[in-house]
């Protein structure tokens, strides 16, 4: 979604400004803007399409005091008018802002009313007039009454022109992270844009508002009383954060995948006894024999993961599981009975329907584990118990290896209710060992990546697909479906297998190839049927199958053999051979891959 970055030290800040929107520049943007405080003067420039646009407009520009932002338009046009900072009429104040004003239809009327007009079609642009209406000469308290009557979500930076050396950041439910360096302070809406800098943080929580001075920090809550909080350290590398020797960062992502599931696994493992013992779970033996219900929220392929781990809490521990797209759910009235242990799984834990969901769930009294890659996040800080990828970071919008890792993490939480329940040491120790030979398996998968290029290429002019799968390889043909469309733009349709009868398979004909998942084995000999059924229609298939499964050659038309493993992580080899199909059928249609039209990384508004 939007990005803000703002600095105020001693340096040049719009160098520092423009290279920090470039670092979050994945998240996707449609506009970028920025304003300084130089010599006394409010100057500010804003543009549609890339940043070079602004570099080019901002020149030489040199200022210690700097807010930027790039906009993914929600309300209005991506104009220039509408791109940030937003300003009062008498330009003294700007405005970098992520996030929606709810009820800002009725502040503009109210504002409107008493003459204030309006340049831009923005939510934003109330709250640079509500702050100069209310300006008395305390600039903090200004932005803090105005941040009073918003309803809504949202991080923003503001600058004022009579206060040069300040800058007033806030944020309520949308992340904002403030680093702290000697002499000077850096504000993102991602802390990976801060790691070059600092590596001590502070995460704003919701309500709060930070003043930003050249003599440091100071934090205060919504009333504006003074807080004190603790700095917390970014625990990823710089060299996480670039593309290394690789084409595109979802390249990289995904044939980091052998390391990102080994850290996913990392003395996780209680071998001896067949489980697992995983930090940041504070839950003992006899709350987990208390659940009685699972209930998963999600989004995207946080859902697809959710999904798999539906069926695992299923078949292993043997507990019903009722699986949500955090977005439908949040406007359920949901039924959390006494025993409901919810699962909240979301890479980056920002986004606003998963918390959303959330705090719905959490309001109804049941405890939340949430199953997130970034530290700091909101969801994170909401949850009362954390399982963390460590992926390191996802830059490709596209999610990749935090799928992986989401399915190796939920996996070992599976087998540890099960354990815990009634599956057997002996059970427990052959799941471990499964697992443990995941990272080398995976390796094997990206080792066909030519054998996967080639089919791709053969298969890149189609505009239509189907996915299909049963049981395990039914989430992952949504998955595979979900990739194929985000980064090559191709209509792709994710289905069960065994529902093409009841409607869709009249869309197959020898234009609309099928990717078939088959390595689900308890399944596989049903699938087997349902694609005879495809290719009776002239369909064509390509098979991503286990090693090992037999009957394919003669039916189908391509098959890529991935290691044999149990079904239950079987997804995890398969959607690496579908991440790879996607990547070149994109590559080979020229679609942007790493930043994919329309779409965000964190998606923080509903
Ligand atoms: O950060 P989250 O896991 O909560 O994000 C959920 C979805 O927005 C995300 O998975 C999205 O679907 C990705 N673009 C998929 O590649």
């Amino acid at each position: 979604m939007c990005g803000i970055y703002g600095y105020l030290g001693h340096r040049n800040g719009v160098k520092i400004a423009l290279d920090g929107l470039k670092r979050i520049e994945y998240r996707g943007y449609d506009s970028a803007g920025l304003a300084a405080i130089t010599e006394g003067k409010l100057e500010y420039f804003k543009e549609v399409g890339k940043l070079s646009e602004l570099e080019r407009l901002v020149g030489d520009l040199s200022s210690p005091t700097v807010i930027a932002h790039t906009r993914w338009a929600t309300h209005g046009r991506v104009t220039r008018e509408n791109a940030h900072p937003q300003l009062d009429e008498s330009k003294n104040i700007a405005v970098v802002f992520n996030g929606i004003i709810e009820n800002y239809q009725l502040l503009k009327e109210k504002l409107q009313q008493e003459g204030v007009t309006f340049v831009s079609e923005t939510d934003t642009e109330v709250l640079p007039h509500l702050i100069a209406r209310i300006y008395d000469g305390d600039f903090l308290k200004a932005v803090q009454q105005a941040l009073l009557l918003l309803h809504g979500s949202y991080a923003c930076a503001i600058l004022h022109r009579d206060h040069p050396n300040e800058m007033i950041v806030a944020a309520h439910s949308c992340p904002l992270v403030i680093g702290m360096a000697a002499q000077e302070t850096f504000v993102s809406s991602d802390p990976n844009a801060l790691v070059h800098h600092t590596r001590e943080v502070i995460y704003l929580s919701d309500g709060e508002v930070a003043k930003i001075t050249l003599e440091g920090v100071e934090i205060f809550d919504a009333t504006l009383a003074q807080i004190s909080k603790e700095t917390e350290q970014i625990l990823h590398s710089v060299e996480e954060t670039t593309k290394g020797n690789f084409e595109h960062y979802t390249l990289k992502e995904i044939f980091e995948q052998p390391q990102t599931i080994r850290n996913a696994m990392l003395s996780r493992f209680f071998e001896e006894y067949g489980t697992v013992a995983i930090d940041g779970l504070h839950i003992s033996a006899s709350d987990l024999l208390s659940i009685k219900r699972f209930l998963i929220v999600s989004c995207g392929t946080s859902f697809h993961a959710g999904l798999v781990a539906g069926y695992m809490l299923e078949d292993l521990a043997g507990v019903p599981t009722q699986v949500e797209i955090s977005s439908e759910f949040r406007y359920k009235n949901p039924i959390v009975q006494e025993g409901t242990f919810v699962i909240a799984i979301s890479q980056s834990g920002e986004t606003a329907d998963t918390i959303a969901a959330v705090r719905e769930i959490k309001a109804k009294g049941a405890k939340i584990l949430a199953v997130c890659n970034v530290q700091g996040s909101t969801l994170a800080r909401e949850a009362d118990n954390t399982l963390f990828l460590r992926a390191g970071p996802e830059i490709g919008v596209c999610s990749t290896k935090a799928f992986t890792s989401q399915l190796a993490v939920l996996s070992l939480f599976a087998l540890l209710m099960a354990r815990t329940k009634h599956m057997s040491k002996l059970e427990g120790q052959n799941f471990l060992h499964s697992l443990q030979k995941l990272p080398e398996q995976v390796q094997r998968v990206l080792d066909l990546a030519p054998q996967i290029e080639k089919i791709a290429k053969k298969y890149s002019r189609y505009d239509h697909f189907f996915f299909l799968g049963r049981r395990y390889m039914y989430p992952t043909a949504l998955e595979a479906a979900l990739k194929l469309k985000e980064i090559a733009y191709v209509n792709a349709n994710g289905y069960p297998a065994g529902e093409m009868k009841h409607g869709p398979i009249a869309l197959i004909d020898e234009e609309c190839p099928t990717v078939a998942l088959c390595a689900d084995k308890v399944t596989f000999d049903k699938l087997l049927s349902n694609l005879m059924e495809v290719k009776a229609r002239h369909g064509k298939v390509i098979a991503i199958a286990h090693e090992g499964a037999k009957g394919l050659e003669n039916t189908v038309d391509e098959v890529i053999y991935v290691p044999d493993t149990t079904d239950e992580l079987a997804p995890i080899l398969s959607t690496v051979a579908a991440q790879l199909f996607a990547y070149y059928v994109a590559k080979e249609r020229g679609a942007e891959i790493d930043r994919p039209r329309n779409l965000a990384k964190s998606v923080t508004v509903e």
